[in-house]
């Protein structure tokens, strides 16, 4: 147990596969894992172990921000022995190449946060996710007809700015679009010498201002829940 996941160590399996909501972890167990189990319920950010095809795996949510990817990723990784965390989330997206609905594997993560120079004096501003990883997700996607797109992402500490200069992210850092998560998540794998990988579905365009439903969001959603599964398969 740690301060925040309640769950014996050997209810976590080594591969996670993490959402940000908890609810969307409730509904992958629900809809694509057989012999589930509740494992964790502190706080609400349920995780559910079980198994995909014949493969033993956690679904587990972040919660929001970098703060809170940074805790539960911390604990999962340290305390609980797991070895690769890939986070499904959604992303606003910068440029009007990439249409709603669209799925990215992260290639490349951009941040101004403090979170890794907090967390041990690390000032460069762009982290990777496990190249390993990311290639048994392209190989995945190509198998399984789905589209990815390669991409270098912003990952921000605040949702609502008074004034957002997403125009020069895009042109000058060639971030493809906005989220919250993954720099956290990719400096705990780097610390702590473990995998981590991100796959975003785009949910709004700060460029069109289109934006979806949560209920259409939920649907949306399985292309890329489908890709993190498909991929845990393949990863020992
Ligand atoms: N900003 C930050 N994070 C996000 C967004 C956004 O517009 N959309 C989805 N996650």
């Amino acid at each position: 147990m740690t301060p925040h996941i309640e769950a014996l160590k050997e209810d976590i399996a080594n591969i996670v596969i993490m959402p940000g909501d908890p609810k969307r972890a409730k509904y992958i167990a629900e809809n694509y894992l057989t012999n589930y189990k509740l494992i964790n319920e502190v706080r609400s950010m349920f995780g559910y172990t079980g198994f995909y095809k014949d493969k033993k795996v956690t679904v587990m949510a972040s919660g929001m921000g970098m703060p809170s990817m940074g805790i539960y990723s911390y604990e999962l990784f340290k305390f609980y022995d797991v070895d690769i965390i890939i986070r499904i989330g959604s992303c606003g997206s910068y440029t009007d190449k990439l249409n709603i609905f669209d799925v990215i594997l992260t290639d490349s993560v951009y941040s101004d946060s403090s979170y890794a120079k907090v967390q041990n004096n690390f000032t460069d501003n762009i982290l990777h996710p496990s190249l390993e990883v990311n290639n048994i997700i392209e190989k995945t996607a190509l198998e399984n007809n789905i589209k990815i797109h390669k991409e270098r992402i912003y990952c921000s500490d605040v949702f609502y700015k008074e004034k957002d200069d997403f125009v020069n992210k895009y042109e000058t850092l060639n971030c493809v679009g906005v989220e919250m998560e993954s720099f956290a998540l990719f400096h705990n794998a780097n610390i702590l010498n473990k995998k981590a990988a991100c796959i975003l579905t785009v949910s709004d365009s700060l460029v069109t201002k289109e934006a979806t439903t949560s209920q259409q969001r939920e649907k949306s959603l399985n292309d890329m829940i489908k890709l993190a599964l498909e991929s845990a398969l393949l990863i020992n």
